[in-house]
């Protein structure tokens, strides 16, 4: 391992350990069952970059990085729960996920749809609970919020649901793209921010590096459900084209749509210039998630 792959090894780990202290409160195993499912989803691998942006960016900025860990480890419980959700048959119906049988397949439609409520309501819970001002906390819980619900996240999955068997441009494929991946990581990259003190002008900076970090994200999702190998993914291929939908290789082709993320990867790493050194975390996880093969 190189020292870029051992700082994300260790900030893997801690995000595990930030998480697994979430679940020690008794007062959550109301419903055994449902902690089951919970934790079954939730503890089983996956890269927690979302968490891991948080966090690395309240550390180039010298901020409050115990405060960053807890919101990303909202962000990443919200995360999940697009995750379990977004498996159900009644939306991508995909049976494998991080390396498992997806939600459903185990407990049931019905409880993997409770599971993804609760997920995404003790993500509130735990925000709420954030040391920080009031203040800070109101604008941390507005900026998740948006990001996650009706003008972020779900929004955009229920675009890319109405796109299904439809052709569509590029433009109105980088809309769906935008809400339904990249606005949970830009709420990341921003919380991170909020939990720091930095000038307007590093604060744009961080907004336009996310929005291109999101989009190269989910262009090379899309190519990985073309070419990418299972075992590695942790899910099955082909299920992009299996419900018609929309993505950049299917209306680009393979190479432009790898040319594409290449060129907003490098574009993104433009915008950090402004940070200097402190970046080179964050030009590296970049670089990460172009070549990544899970
Ligand atoms: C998969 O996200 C869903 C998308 C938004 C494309 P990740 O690739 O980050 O999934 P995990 O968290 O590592 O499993
Ligand atoms: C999902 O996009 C984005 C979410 C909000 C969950 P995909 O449907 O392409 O994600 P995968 O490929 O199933 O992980
Ligand atoms: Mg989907
Ligand atoms: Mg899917
Ligand atoms: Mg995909």
């Amino acid at each position: 391992m190189n020292l870029f792959e051992v700082r994300l090894q260790k900030y893997i780990n801690d995000v595990e350990k930030d998480m697994k202290a979430l679940f020690e409160d008794k007062e959550l195993y109301l419903s055994e069952t449902l902690l089951e499912s919970i934790k079954y989803s939730l503890f089983s691998g996956g890269k927690r970059l979302r968490p891991i942006l948080s966090r690395a960016v309240a550390e180039m900025l010298d901020g409050d990085t115990a405060s960053a860990r807890m919101a990303g480890a909202a962000i990443e419980m919200i995360h999940t729960y697009s995750l379990i959700h977004d498996d159900l048959p009644s939306m991508d119906n995909d049976d494998y996920r991080r390396g498992k049988l997806t939600n459903h397949r185990v407990f049931g439609s019905g409880m993997a749809i409770l599971a993804g409520d609760g997920l995404l309501t003790y993500a509130f819970y735990v925000l709420s609970r954030l040391p920080l001002p009031a203040e800070k906390v109101v604008k941390i819980v507005e900026l998740i919020s948006a990001s996650a619900g009706i003008q972020g996240m779900v929004g955009g999955q229920a675009l890319d649901l109405g796109a299904e068997n439809r052709e569509i441009g590029l433009e109105e494929m980088k809309k769906i793209h935008r809400a339904k991946t990249g606005a949970l990581f830009r709420a990341s990259i921003l919380s991170g921010a909020y939990c720091s003190e930095l000038s307007e002008e590093e604060f744009l900076a961080l907004d336009r590096f996310a929005e291109k970090l999101g989009l190269t994200f989910q262009i090379v999702d899309d190519i990985l459900d073309v070419v990418g190998d299972e075992e590695k993914l942790g899910k099955e291929t082909g299920s992009d084209a299996k419900s018609n939908k929309a993505t950049y290789p299917s209306l680009l082709g393979l190479e432009a749509a790898k040319e594409e993320a290449e060129r907003n990867a490098r574009e993104a790493k433009e915008e950090l210039k402004v940070f200097g050194e402190k970046a080179s975390f964050l030009i590296e996880l970049m670089d990460f998630i172009v070549v990544r093969q899970f």
